[in-house]
């Protein structure tokens, strides 16, 4: 008996669901009903340990009473206010605490802040931004965005326009003038590999070449994800993202690292930018910015990029942009209390002491059918399957499937599984993931 057909079953048919199959989604719904530490309850009352961090997001893991209780204690006293020429202390106070944990080497944090809703509003507003900033020293030529193949920026105009997976675009106009470097999976060269692969820097050198092309009097930005997350784990080859800096610093193009879901220790340092030793000009998250109990984002900017907009009369507005809900005291209160939790339990370095056993359960799967490729940074993992013919997807789909039926949530993306569990794991939980998965590559056809 399908979950909608049982008593006191959820009515299905209104809600129309984001990037979900809905009408195969719907004759076999997997419902979700609480979630403490590693694991979710399923409505069918199954334990399903969490292999995803929900979406990237909930790193500290689930139910964390300390940000409950200060969401609840923060709309108890103020549930909103607005941030349009006016402010409340609790978002100075966030992002003061973000300031000191603010991506870039002790000198050049990107330590100015500007809240967002989400990921994709981060992305839209890093890359307002980075026009502006051109504009303001001059440059106003500069409206060309460069993105890559295979990159996932979320689902605003700016973010598929620099985004490069076909299905997020090929039904949508772009901004005109967008372009991409070519991505920078190799699995023949750089196969099951553990950190970065060896082989690709030289990709990063499209970026001249698009130079050529366009004229870098045309360029304002280039966004990358330092690691690509949502096509299937895509790792920078060494050497790669100091080259990209290196022909940004060249040509005056601003360097956009979009952290959403690298941000906040996903690799062992509070921000990918911090692990690679590469400092871009702005950084975007969302995510693990409030452990995913509220929705927000932040971009973190330069004091270049900030300062050169700070000018003009002083009672004129400097970037015509915002939301509603930029700042949001609820949300704040949940960053603030999330920050704590990073900071007591050691949680934004945790992935440096779990990394080699993960690695090593994670490699483990070499050899399991269809298995073509396995590639481990920090916590997180890309598996990557041989695709049926004439059907990329279906298989990964049909693992999904029964990994969630035996009690494990994993991510499929085309015939990649991604993992990124939340940084509270423990290896016993790596056992259960490489058991429950290999049971299921196994039996997958
Ligand atoms: C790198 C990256 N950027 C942007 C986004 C979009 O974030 P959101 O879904 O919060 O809009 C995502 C979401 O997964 C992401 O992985």
């Amino acid at each position: 008996m399908n979950q909608h057909t049982k008593p006191n079953a959820p009515v299905l048919d209104s809600y129309w669901m984001p990037f979900t199959a809905n009408r195969q989604f719907k004759q076999a719904p997997r419902l979700l009903a609480s979630a403490e530490g590693m694991h979710y309850t399923s409505t069918d009352g199954r334990t399903i340990l969490d292999g995803t961090a929900g979406l990237w997001c909930v790193n500290a893991g689930h139910g964390r009473r300390q940000i409950a209780a200060a969401v609840e204690r923060q709309l108890s006293t103020m549930d909103f206010a607005p941030s349009f020429q006016m402010g409340h202390p609790i978002a100075f106070d966030f992002a003061e605490r973000l300031a000191e944990i603010a991506p870039g080497p002790e000198g050049q944090k990107l330590d100015r802040v500007f809240f967002t809703g989400s990921g994709s509003e981060s992305v839209d507003t890093a890359l307002k931004m980075a026009i502006a900033y051109q504009r303001a020293i001059g440059q106003g030529t500069r409206t060309r965005l460069i993105g890559r193949e295979r990159g996932y920026h979320g689902v605003g105009f700016g973010g598929i326009s620099v985004g490069g997976i076909l299905n997020n675009r090929r039904v949508f106009p772009q901004l005109p003038g967008s372009d991409h470097l070519r991505h920078t999976h190799d699995p023949v060269k750089n196969a099951f590999v553990k950190g970065q692969p060896e082989h690709g820097a030289e990709l990063a050198d499209d970026l001249e070449r698009l130079v050529a092309l366009h004229g870098a009097e045309t360029i304002a930005a280039c966004i990358v994800e330092p690691v690509a997350g949502s096509t299937g784990v895509l790792i920078p080859p060494k050497g790669y993202l100091e080259r990209l800096r290196a022909i940004c610093d060249k040509h005056g193009i601003l360097l956009i690292f979009d952290e959403v879901i690298t941000g906040f220790g996903r690799l062992g340092a509070p921000f990918a930018t911090d692990f690679f030793g590469v400092t871009p000009d702005l950084v975007t998250t969302a995510k693990g910015l409030t452990n995913g109990a509220i929705p927000m984002g932040a971009v973190f900017a330069s004091r270049k990029v900030h300062d050169a907009l700070m000018h003009g009369p002083e009672n004129a507005i400097e970037l015509f942009h915002g939301y509603t809900y930029s700042g949001h005291p609820a949300a704040c209160a949940a960053g603030i209390a999330t920050l704590d939790i990073y900071r007591d339990e050691g949680l934004m370095t945790r992935a440096v002491e779990l990394q080699d056993a993960w690695h090593d359960a994670m490699h483990s799967l070499k050899g399991l059918p269809n298995v073509i490729d396995i590639r481990t940074i920090g916590l997180i993992a890309g598996i990557e399957l041989q695709s049926r013919d004439g059907a990329i997807g279906a298989r990964a789909y049909d693992v999904f499937v029964d990994c969630f039926e035996k009690g494990l949530l994993i991510r499929v993306t085309g015939d990649i599984i991604a993992f990124s569990p939340p940084l509270i794991a423990e290896e016993k939980h790596f056992g259960e993931i490489v058991s429950i998965l290999g049971d299921a590559l196994k039996r997958a056809k």
